[in-house]
């Protein structure tokens, strides 16, 4: 009865925060582009007793849950950060798990995100994964390639420096074939030859679980991103925390170097 009570009261809590939230946001003023370090799944796990695995499970309900709301908020684009390419230092058990859950994640969202018009989008080397994981993330984008609905990245295998350098060598390739001058080379071009391409730059970078930093997230792109960070643990992280995070984006003054 007590573990009753005091689920149904976290939830109340809950409730009672989101609705405190939600009426200070200007609908009128959201940011375009939300991108999201989904961090702290093992600490989450860790905390509780449990195998990591328990955590980076947890990790996709939580996720589940943010694209529903960033959808129904009307945000345009949202990115997560799913498998960075530094993530391979990490035990092959850990690593094969993730990519299971992964493709797991696919099989059991792609319908719905389908029916609700999101279009999926993979930035990183998706050829680097397991076949199972690459078919899996082929279809999404197929599927959902001519949707209207709001634009889903999922950074997976995705590495700031390694899409930079890529760029990079691209560039210098035309160049030497005589396809772009050297003059043409400014920031312009260098987006288009990111994994962003077509994508405003993140306006909001939220990182839960304490960590403040990027670990190698979208640095070309988040040069004037805001960022919100919470010590919450990525699994815990709840519609209130978008809220606020939303909220507090909304209060600041955004210069880019100007007055
Ligand atoms: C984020 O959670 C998931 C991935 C990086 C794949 P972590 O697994 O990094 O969790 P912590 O940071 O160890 O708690
Ligand atoms: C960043 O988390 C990558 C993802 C969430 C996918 P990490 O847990 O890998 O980052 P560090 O090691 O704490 O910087
Ligand atoms: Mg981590």
């Amino acid at each position: 009865m007590a573990g009753f009570d005091s689920l149904l009261n976290r939830k109340l809590r809950g409730k009672r925060a989101e609705d405190e939230w939600e009426s200070q946001i200007d609908h009128n003023h959201l940011p375009q582009h939300i991108a999201v370090i989904m961090d702290g799944n093992g600490r989450w796990a860790t905390l509780r007793g449990l195998p990591r695995y328990a955590g980076h499970r947890a990790g996709m309900s939580a996720l589940k849950e943010l694209v529903t709301i960033c959808g129904e908020l009307g945000i345009q684009v949202l990115t997560v950060y799913a498998f960075s390419t530094e993530n391979w230092k990490r035990p092959a058990e850990e690593v094969s798990f993730l990519m299971d859950l992964l493709v797991e994640y696919m099989e059991r969202e792609l319908a719905e995100l389908h029916h609700k018009g999101v279009q999926v989008r993979i930035l990183g080397e998706i050829d680097e994964l397991p076949l199972l994981a690459q078919q899996a993330l082929h279809k999404a984008e197929n599927v959902t390639h001519g949707n209207q609905g709001m634009k889903f990245n999922i950074a997976l295998n995705y590495g700031g420096r390694r899409e930079i350098l890529k760029a990079v060598r691209q560039i210098a390739q035309q160049v030497l074939a005589g396809e772009i001058k050297l003059e043409q080379i400014n920031e312009e071009l260098v987006s288009c030859f990111l994994y962003t391409k077509d994508l405003p730059d993140p306006d909001l970078v939220i990182r839960p679980s304490g960590e403040q930093r990027l670990s190698n997230f979208l640095l070309w792109q988040s040069a004037y991103s805001e960022f919100w960070t919470s010590s919450v643990l990525w699994p815990d992280f709840r519609k209130h925390h978008l809220f606020e995070a939303i909220v507090d984006y909304q209060k600041r003054h955004r210069r880019y170097g100007g007055l």
